[in-house]
């Protein structure tokens, strides 16, 4: 049996958890619902869930709200989305600055409607000196097109003798993510019994602990991120290494 206590086992505290809110549109029909309908049920439950998270001593918490790959779908379905967005920062906002929450949205800003490019612009700058809850949410958002875009920035610096190619490493790799600054998630947690990462955080999800929640989006709560936090704290995290008790 393992020993979880062994002192060469990297301490599991929890400081970042990333979230793959999925199973809307089934939670919808499974009703004969339209889907927008649980696209608004889960913007309910993630209010829910970040109220819940008040008093938490979680650092980071960063949500998948809207894949990049999502533009495939109809455009009444994409609409209603951008639609939640605007619905989440209006509405939100200001309860989550009094949280002491920090806002930060990563991803393309590209094909955005400008309206909401502005109201990302303004969360993040009235929330920017927050302390709290690091929230980081992935709109717009692809973890190829992130890799792809520090790629070309570092090959534009270095085109440019600001970096030397030779030098190239993790800290000058992630310093041009989109999540620059951000450690990487602990815990990723996927609900919607769907077993894959769907082009999320490909590279900070190196060493992240995988959980595959069954139940839909709008049926999560904090109790069931409370039943993933304990999973996580039983499992041995060795980031390659061995432990001293398997040497
Ligand atoms: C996740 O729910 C929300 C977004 C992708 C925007 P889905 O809309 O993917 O719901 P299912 O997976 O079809 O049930
Ligand atoms: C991932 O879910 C994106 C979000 C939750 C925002 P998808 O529903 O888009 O992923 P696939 O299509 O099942 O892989
Ligand atoms: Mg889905």
């Amino acid at each position: 049996m393992k020993n979880h206590s062994s002192n060469n086992e990297i301490k599991k505290q929890i400081s970042h958890i990333a979230l793959i809110m999925d199973g809307n549109g089934r939670w919808a029909s499974s009703r004969g619902l339209p889907r927008f309908k649980g696209h608004a049920q889960g913007l309910k439950t993630l209010r829910k869930l970040l109220r819940d998270l008040k008093d938490s001593k979680l650092e980071y918490l960063t949500l998948f709200t809207f894949s990049i790959d999502n533009w495939k779908r109809p455009k009444e379905e994409t609409s209603k989305l951008m639609q939640l967005l605007r619905k989440f920062i209006s509405n939100d906002l200001s309860e989550l600055h009094s949280n002491n929450v920090r806002i930060r949205v990563i991803g393309s800003r590209r094909e955005i409607p400008k309206d909401i490019v502005d109201l990302i612009n303004g969360a993040e700058l009235l929330t920017v000196n927050n302390t709290g809850l690091y929230l980081q949410i992935a709109f717009n958002y692809s973890g190829r097109q992130e890799i792809i875009n520090a790629t070309k920035k570092i090959a534009i610096a270095s085109s440019k003798g600001e970096i030397d190619p030779n030098k190239i490493n993790n800290t000058i790799f992630e310093s041009n993510l989109y999540s620059a600054g951000v450690p990487d998630p602990d815990l990723i947690i996927r609900t919607g019994s769907e077993k894959r990462i769907s082009n999320f955080l490909l590279w900070q999800l190196s060493y992240s602990e995988v959980y595959f929640e069954e139940c839909l989006w709008p049926d999560f709560d904090k109790n069931k991120l409370d039943i993933a936090i304990s999973d996580y704290k039983s499992r041995s995290r060795r980031f390659g290494n061995v432990l001293n008790e398997y040497r």
